[in-house]
């Protein structure tokens, strides 16, 4: 995969056909100011653009994957920078939510706020021992503003996900694992090649059969569970007549492995 990217505060990585992006602000604990949202958003493009196949998202350093949204920069904001400040963090968790391909949080160490927030837009997030996670803006005197209210109780359920936003309950990785929030830990030290396990793993899958299944469970946050069915009934007849499917069947039936498109 061909892909050149360069931003101060923000890295990227390319292996096989995964992208590996890192925010880049260590000494902040990779807190997200405006600079960097950008930057992240353009990272995502850039990753779309060269056809990555899976993408990994992780914060740089030892101690945080995302320490949150700059709480330096929001202190002295006006109603209307912050709704704009918003509307950022909204663009960039949907864009990662709509990525067509899948994306894994390396949720390597803090992920509070706005950066438990991004995580939660990924597809799926493996933690680190260390992970602590959480909506911790109650206690900042603000509520969570990049889809927490929205995406948090999708996957924990209402009850944790009101006892983590009162309380600005900061979670260890074992407590975001039994909650649903985290789907796997491993040690510190082997985070970062289990990742690129999983996402090269990702990568090898066929990529249309992937996007539809994404795309599909992402409708059940759009949708009622009738309008949902309708859409996976669509979507799953679609895939039929592919190459992809084709060969995936032929394959079971001939007792062989596959070669995806
Ligand atoms: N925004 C801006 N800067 C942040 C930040 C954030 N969300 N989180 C950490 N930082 C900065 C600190 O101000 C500090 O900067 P300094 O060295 O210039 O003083 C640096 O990152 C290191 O943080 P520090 O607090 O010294 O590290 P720690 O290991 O003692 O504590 C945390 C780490 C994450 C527990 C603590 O920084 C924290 O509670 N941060 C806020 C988390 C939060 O509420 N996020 C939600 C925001 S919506």
């Amino acid at each position: 995969m061909d892909l050149a990217f360069d931003a101060e505060t923000v890295s990227v990585e390319t292996g096989g056909d995964v992208a590996r992006i890192a925010v880049n602000r260590p000494d902040s604990l990779n807190a997200l100011n405006v600079e960097t949202l950008g930057s992240l958003a353009d990272a995502f493009s850039a990753a779309e653009d060269a056809g990555a196949r899976a993408v990994v998202l992780t914060g740089a350093g030892e101690k945080a994957f995302v320490a949150g949204a700059d709480i330096v920069h929001m202190s002295e904001m006006s109603t209307p920078e912050a709704l704009a400040y918003a509307e950022m963090g909204h663009r960039l968790c949907r864009q990662i939510e709509e990525f067509p391909a899948p994306v894994v949080a390396a949720v390597n160490g803090y992920a509070f706020g706005g950066g438990c927030e991004l995580a939660l837009a990924c597809d799926l997030r493996v933690a680190s021992e260390r992970a602590l996670v959480g909506q911790t803006e109650v206690n900042l005197g603000i509520i969570p503003g990049w889809g927490g209210t929205q995406r948090l109780p999708r996957l924990v359920g209402d009850e944790l996900a009101r006892r983590m936003i009162f309380f600005s309950e900061r979670v260890d990785a074992s407590d975001a694992h039994e909650y649903g929030l985290i789907g796997e830990i491993v040690a510190h030290d082997e985070l970062d090649e289990r990742v690129r396990e999983m996402a090269a793993q990702l990568a090898a899958k066929p990529q249309h059969a992937l996007k539809a299944a994404k795309d599909a469970l992402n409708a059940t946050h759009e949708s009622s569970l009738t309008s949902g069915l309708a859409y996976e009934r669509r979507t799953f007849a679609g895939l039929f007549g592919t190459h992809d499917q084709r060969e995936g069947m032929a394959a079971f039936t001939e007792d062989r492995d596959p070669e995806f498109e």
